[in-house]
């Protein structure tokens, strides 16, 4: 197997938590960015959207603070969808938000913004494009039941798409700065007519990436086995720590929408309440991953309502909770998490943190605890939270007996007016 380098992973791992943004002409039809596959749509019939892009309202400086108010540490921003348009100033292409009445490069104003709230920058980009005049019609192509499509197919060359796919990968990667992260999307190499690692020049396409920055972080869509820095599952959650084929851990991050679409959708219903995504942050990080959180802010350049209660409901639960998460993974094996409930770990302060999704009444009895807890507190507010270790003889008809090896916490009858509430354990 080749030596593709590998990204630092160190900060990601600590980090956790970023926001992932789909923006593109396809917030303009506001009806899912596959809209240009799903409803067939030609290049044609497409620039009635590039003709009038105008983000009037615009203000990456909210959309950073939003993000770090949040509790974010990093974001991805797609420079290019699978629409095929730029949000950035290519030299390689007239199909970009400069040419459009929005006039703006406006990858280098999220990428200033987002860096002077102190974030990461993650860049999302397609390797697939249905705009490209060389990018040969697949299964997935909006032109796919065209009836001339072998014919259209003769004239394109997907070696010359692939040269566009690598200069432009040269260009985000070396205009805008320190890149943390490279994200590709995506292969499907085995369906008939599908494209993988021949089609994009993987391998090349790696090695030019490290040679411009070689710490920076690479996903796993490259259909290159052994070149990914984080495996990428979306819209799950894995109930278990990710492994590679031979059964060692991974780093990973699942990446996740609010509403099951990832570019804005005026209609979409299936929202997320603020429960489930502060439940799915906590649910990520218990199993060692990392939570790649999306907003698809609408066309003219606001993050609707909808995403913003979500996020602020991530700040409300951050501002007293983050210790959770930061630098925090799966708890050891040897404490088995209660009904209802989720441990983080930090291995560097040593304390353990026990989410209760669902409040309890009164008692819950923490297993293989005994005498391996010093203190415990809630987290929101630093109030002790008092525990009882197993008797020594213990009374079988006492309710609630701590059972053996464990020890039980006593818990207010009322839940406290946290959305999660966490306690922090210090352990010996
Ligand atoms: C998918 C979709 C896409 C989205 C991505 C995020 O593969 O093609 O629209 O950008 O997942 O992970």
């Amino acid at each position: 197997m080749s030596d593709f380098g590998k990204g630092d992973t160190k900060w990601f791992t600590h980090d956790r938590f970023g926001m992932f943004i789909h923006w593109g002409l396809y917030s303009m039809p506001g009806r899912h960015e596959w809209i240009r596959n799903r409803e067939e749509i030609s290049n044609e019939d497409y620039e009635k959207y590039f003709e009038r892009f105008n983000p009037d309202l615009f203000d990456p400086k909210a959309w950073a603070r939003a993000a770090a108010d949040a509790g974010m540490k990093y974001v991805v921003f797609t420079t290019k969808h699978h629409e095929g348009f730029c949000m950035f100033d290519s030299k390689y292409t007239d199909y970009k938000s400069t040419n459009t009445p929005c006039g703006r490069d406006l990858l280098r104003e999220v990428v200033d913004a987002f860096r002077a709230e102190g974030l990461r920058i993650g860049l999302y980009h397609s390797l697939i494009d249905w705009h490209h005049p060389h990018f040969p019609i697949d299964i997935l192509h909006p032109l796919r039941n065209h009836p001339d499509r072998e014919k259209l197919n003769k004239t394109r060359d997907v070696a010359k798409y692939r040269q566009y796919l690598h200069n432009q990968t040269r260009e985000i990667l070396t205009n805008y700065g320190d890149i943390d992260i490279i994200w590709f999307d995506f292969s499907y190499p085995r369906a008939n007519d599908g494209k993988g690692h021949k089609d994009w020049g993987s391998e090349k396409l790696v090695k030019l990436i490290r040679s411009i920055r070689p710490s920076i972080m690479i996903n796993n869509r490259l259909d290159l086995p052994g070149a990914g820095d984080m495996v990428t599952p979306e819209q799950n959650t894995p109930d278990e720590p990710v492994r590679d084929e031979k059964g060692n851990p991974v780093v990973w991050e699942g990446c996740q929408t609010f509403s099951g679409s990832w570019g804005y959708h005026r209609d979409e219903l299936t929202w997320k309440s603020e429960k489930q995504c502060i439940d799915m942050l906590i649910n990520h990080v218990s199993r060692n991953g990392n939570l790649l959180m999306n907003v698809g802010p609408t066309s003219r350049g606001y993050i609707d309502d909808r995403a913003m209660s979500r996020l602020q409901a991530y700040a409300r639960w951050m501002k007293y909770n983050s210790r959770s998460i930061y630098g925090c993974g799966k708890a050891p094996g040897e404490f088995p998490e209660p009904r209802d409930s989720r441990y983080t770990y930090n291995p560097e302060t040593k304390r353990l943190y026990l989410h209760i999704m669902n409040w309890p009444f009164k008692h819950i009895h923490l297993h293989n605890l005994g005498g391996k807890a010093a203190y415990a507190q809630f987290l929101h507010d630093g109030s002790e939270v008092k525990m009882r270790e197993a008797e020594a003889d213990p009374q079988p008809s006492l309710d609630n007996a701590t059972p053996q090896k464990a020890v039980t916490l006593d818990l207010p009858v009322v839940k406290p007016d946290v959305e999660v509430p966490v306690v922090e354990l210090f352990l010996k």
